[in-house]
């Protein structure tokens, strides 16, 4: 029963003391974000994992990379517990490394006449949302990761040293932060192996400024413009905050576009009883909503819109991770393979220079 799985993380958590961490994205359930040291967006995920130098253990409430970065980024005596490890992410598995390393092949091949203005042809940027494979991937050749709540500060960096960028895998975030930076759509195309539909144009990607890859979020695709027209109608005055990894129609119909900690943050800081729609995960805009009974606050899809690699962290699980480490064993280990790790340590570190 919950009361009996309450019971048992309260006690394991006790007997574990500061040896053992929770960390919780925003995007996890209540049962789980009650037993979290630390609650963050990504960013500050990433952050905590590398600042908790006391635990022996970080168990690492979210989805996989999430748990590969805090392996990344912690000592190499702590152990990363995933406590269920089919808790991963559809759009991160969207971009893998044969995939990618061909694309930036068949670029570097493409861009190798190109006049030398001191600058790199292309720099590859990786959204956190990917393997760490991938991570190690831009850490060696010259580029960075960036979070929902960076990727503008990370874009300039690139730009200061590279012609153009190689976004993946989320088309969304590449194509609203570029947008948001000025860029023109033209100067986006979205990559396109040359096997399949005949391949980009040369002349397209020598005139880009920005490729993306095909990725995105089956939870963010949901929004549309038509949920925030008709929040707009049903609450005149609303004020209507998406995740930028909604496609670029709703972020341009929103008011707002933000990070779960912006998000969270903007409603916080609201001194006036406000109508909020919010397009993001539901269990996050739940939690606001019990949180912040003044404001009305609401999710745009009127359906619902659970992330359900997230929901696959079960108090249960937890509740079975930390007894194992109370009896001095490590289940659900995430262990990034010692080859990927200098180099994806690289691409994080520049990350966590770029503040969001
Ligand atoms: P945040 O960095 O905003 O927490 O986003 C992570 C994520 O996976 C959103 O889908
Ligand atoms: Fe991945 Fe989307 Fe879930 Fe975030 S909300 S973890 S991007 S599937």
């Amino acid at each position: 029963s919950d009361a009996e799985l309450d019971a048992r993380i309260i006690a394991a958590k006790e007997t574990l003391g500061d040896k053992a961490v929770i960390l919780g994205h925003f995007y996890q359930r209540d049962e789980v974000v009650k037993y979290a040291d630390f609650v963050g967006d990504s960013f500050q995920l990433a952050n905590a994992a590398l600042t908790r130098d006391k635990a022996e253990a970080i168990v690492f409430c979210g989805v996989h990379f999430m748990a590969e970065t805090a392996d990344i980024l912690s000592r190499e005596d702590q152990a990363v517990i995933l406590p269920n490890l089919a808790a991963g992410c559809s759009m991160a598995d969207m971009a893998d490394g044969p995939s990618v390393q061909q694309c930036w092949e068949e670029l570097t091949a493409l861009y190798a006449d190109e006049a030398d203005d001191g600058r790199m042809p292309v720099i590859p940027v990786t959204y956190m949302n990917c393997s760490a494979e991938l991570k190690a991937f831009v850490g060696r050749n010259g580029g960075l990761v960036c979070t929902s709540s960076n990727a503008a500060t990370v874009l300039e960096w690139a730009f200061e040293r590279g012609r153009r960028v190689l976004f993946f895998p989320d088309q969304h975030l590449g194509r609203n932060t570029a947008k948001a930076m000025g860029i023109p759509l033209e100067q986006m195309p979205m990559w396109t192996p040359r096997k399949e539909l005949g391949g980009n144009e040369a002349a397209t990607l020598l005139d880009a400024k920005v490729i993306l890859w095909h990725g995105f979020c089956s939870v963010h695709k949901r929004f549309n413009p038509a949920q925030i027209a008709k929040a707009r109608q049903d609450f005149p005055g609303v004020r209507v905050i998406v995740h930028p990894e909604c496609p670029m129609e709703v972020v341009d119909a929103a008011d707002e576009a933000g990070s779960t900690d912006y998000i969270q943050k903007a409603i916080a800081a609201a001194t006036e009883p406000t109508d909020f729609a919010i397009g993001t995960e539901i269990n996050m805009v739940n939690r606001l909503a019990a949180q912040y009974p003044q404001h009305n606050i609401f999710c745009l899809d009127p359906v619902i819109c659970p992330c359900s690699t997230m929901y696959r962290i079960h108090p249960g699980y937890l509740a079975w991770v930390l007894e194992e480490l109370v009896a001095g064993r490590v289940v659900n280990q995430i262990s990034v393979p010692k080859e990927q790790q200098a180099d994806a340590k690289i691409a994080l570190e520049r990350m966590l220079a770029a503040k969001p």
